[in-house]
């Protein structure tokens, strides 16, 4: 990859991505001490702010650790080893979190969901009649190595029926991608990452408890040191994070806050579900087919043609375009393509995206597609960017 030159380059991975440039030039900023006034104020307003993005009432924590450590705190602080616990494994990060809840102790049954698909509602809700006395199903709200978005609101309307089982839910791909009510939908333990939709750099998880949960905290028997969230509630209550505060981070977390709160959600929303929608109309037109059955808004799966390799056609993207997209894992690598549609993306970058598909298409194959209909599709492209604003 050339290295990245700041007029053309474009991130559209499903996380890390692109940042907005008030976000750039918060994390320029001179260094400060986190026990000052000066940050204590910063970390009022996004402790307070932040529970806007998760729909929640409850406190949201502030982790320095990458998402996976939010996945392993909601796990340690609400489980004990030998507990029932109810995997929903529908990709990569659904392996990653049973085979976390195994380390721990758990007793993991999984529901094995086909790459691609979104679990079926009724399999959660036989298993938990069976199993009443299971303590945590844990489902990603979208598996990123699939882009499905799983039905989180109706998992959560079967969980809360017993009064044993915490819904936890690996959002880290969707908070703030499309809307996830926390409250409303009562998910019980809520996870994210500052590397995708909240367009930070990656090293931060955020994490949220229901009251329903907070009942299992004291109780739970896992090992935990560096995750007991109660070290940091009672941090947060003195205005405080229990560790070093990841200054850096929280202030730029604050700038994105303010811009969130500024334009509103649902205009958030919006703008991630008009890129989401434009990309599955066009890479269709360019031969690219839709890989999820229950495609999510922050990120699209594409299969490539059945002639190319997803890996060739990234790596291409990235060394003659400048556009960084990801490619497929394990049973779907060189098969898929994954583009993000979270962080700050501006049309332009949208409309060459697909323009530069065309051509990289054509390098793998001059055949497949040719200059005047890529031509044709991206006038098309920009045309439908400016009659769906
Ligand atoms: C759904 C999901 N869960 C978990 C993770 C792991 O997050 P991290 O790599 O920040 O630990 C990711 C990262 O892409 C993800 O997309």
């Amino acid at each position: 990859m050339t290295s990245p030159n700041e007029s053309d380059y474009s991130l559209l991975a499903p996380g890390p991505v692109n940042l907005h440039p008030e976000v750039r030039k918060a994390l320029a900023l001179p260094m400060i001490h986190h026990r000052t006034p000066e940050f204590d104020k910063i970390l009022k307003r996004v402790l307070t702010n932040i529970k806007t993005v998760f729909q929640t009432k409850e406190d949201v924590y502030l982790l320095t650790a990458t998402g996976s450590g939010g996945m392993e705190a909601l796990l340690v602080n609400t489980i004990s080893p030998g507990d029932k616990v109810l995997a929903i494994v529908s990709g990569k990060f659904g392996e990653r979190w049973a085979d976390m809840a195994k380390v721990f102790g758990a007793a993991v049954t999984i529901i094995e969901v086909p790459w691609g698909e979104a679990v079926d509602v009724s399999a959660v809700e036989e298993h938990l009649q069976k199993n009443p006395n299971t303590r945590a199903v844990l489902c990603q709200a979208c598996e990123t190595s699939t882009a499905v978005a799983h039905p989180i609101k109706e998992i959560a309307a079967v969980v809360q029926k017993y009064s044993e089982t915490l819904f936890l839910v690996d959002a880290i791909t969707a908070l703030g991608a499309y809307p996830i009510r926390m409250d409303e939908w009562k998910i019980d333990g809520l996870v994210a990452g500052s590397q995708k939709a909240f367009m930070l750099p990656t090293g931060m998880a955020f994490i949220s408890f229901s009251q329903k949960a907070w009942k299992f905290i004291d109780q739970a028997k896992c090992p935990r040191y560096y995750f007991d969230v109660r070290k940091e509630k009672k941090a947060n209550s003195a205005g405080e994070t229990f560790y070093s505060s990841n200054v850096v981070i929280i202030r730029a977390l604050d700038v994105v806050l303010n811009l969130i709160q500024a334009q509103g959600l649902d205009k958030l929303f919006h703008d991630i579900h008009r890129r989401a929608e434009f990309t599955r109309i066009f890479a269709q037109k360019l031969g690219f087919l839709l890989y999820a059955k229950a495609p999510s808004d922050s990120v699209t799966a594409l299969t490539v043609p059945s002639n190319m390799d997803g890996q060739k056609i990234r790596l291409q993207l990235e060394e003659a375009h400048n556009i960084t997209i990801m490619g497929g894992q394990d049973q779907a690598k060189g098969k898929i393509i994954r583009v993000g549609h979270m962080g700050y993306i501006q049309d332009h970058e949208l409309v060459r995206l697909m323009e530069c598909l065309g051509h990289t298409l054509r390098h793998f194959d001059p055949d497949y597609i040719s200059l005047e209909q890529v031509s044709l599709i991206a006038n098309d492209a920009e045309k439908w960017l400016e009659q769906n604003p």
